[in-house]
């Protein structure tokens, strides 16, 4: 679905993320992980087209992402989740989520997706009405997740949805993200939470410091507690 070849990101004299490479295939979920500064928000804004590259190549649905204007990337199925939400807090749950459907105007597909979202996030369904900005973190987590899905993409891409929430949020996050990819969502999942990636990824990219050190499954991230400890701190 997404691949990355060579990827490198300097801002100015710092190099930020060097010759990464991976791949995103249809119907998985792949993580990248890695600790603060590591260069994942750098690759995520990359793929958004709200970074420039210095050298490396993004293919989406085999054509070459840099062709595609980074506003209309969405409207060919992808959609980013940022770090941090970028919701509309003065708005209220139900205009944030149609702000992610700004491309339709297709009423009957609209409603399917607010309905798919509320049946994924019930909560959002009786707080439809209420400001965003009045919300708590994990409920405007939620908010943030549905949004990106209201584009109704092929790839959703997240940065850190975890960050900042209760472990008992972040398990309702994970369980989302699996009932996503039985929707057939490619997801990749961009985090520092090691427990939350293990238990939803397919395959797991961990990067430090701009390169990738290692890539492989769950279980076996899991019991290779070297690179758990060295690069994620467990
Ligand atoms: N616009 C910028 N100008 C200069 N340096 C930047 C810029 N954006 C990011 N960096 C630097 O690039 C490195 C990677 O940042 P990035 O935001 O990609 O990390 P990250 O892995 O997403 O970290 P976090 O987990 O804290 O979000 C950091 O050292 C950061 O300070
Ligand atoms: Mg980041």
């Amino acid at each position: 679905m997404l691949e990355i070849q060579n990827l490198t990101i300097r801002y100015g004299n710092f190099l930020a993320v060097n010759n990464v490479s991976l791949c995103i295939p249809k119907g998985q979920i792949i993580a990248l992980i890695g600790p603060n500064g590591a260069g994942k928000s750098s690759i995520v804004r990359a793929i958004g087209g709200l970074n420039s590259f210095e050298s490396g190549r993004i293919t989406f649905l085999n054509k070459n992402l840099m062709e595609t204007e980074p506003h209309l990337r969405i409207v060919k199925g992808l959609s980013i989740v940022p770090e941090g939400r970028g919701l509309f807090s003065r708005m209220s749950v139900e205009e944030n989520l149609l702000m992610g459907s700004y491309s339709f105007k297709n009423k009957g597909l609209l409603d399917e997706l607010l309905n798919r979202n509320f049946e994924l996030f019930p909560i959002l369904k009786e707080r439809r009405q209420q400001l965003v900005g009045t919300m708590s973190g994990g409920q405007q987590q939620m908010v943030a997740v549905a949004v990106g899905l209201m584009s109704n993409p092929k790839l959703c891409i997240f940065d850190e949805p975890s960050l900042g929430l209760a472990p008992i949020v972040i398990e309702q996050i994970g369980d989302a993200l699996i009932s996503l990819k039985k929707q057939d969502l490619t997801v990749f999942l961009v985090e520092q939470n090691a427990s939350l990636t293990t238990r939803v990824a397919d395959l797991i990219y961990v990067l430090s410091a701009g390169e990738i050190k290692y890539c492989d499954t769950s279980p076996n991230l899991m019991n290779n507690n070297e690179v758990l400890e060295t690069f994620l701190s467990v």
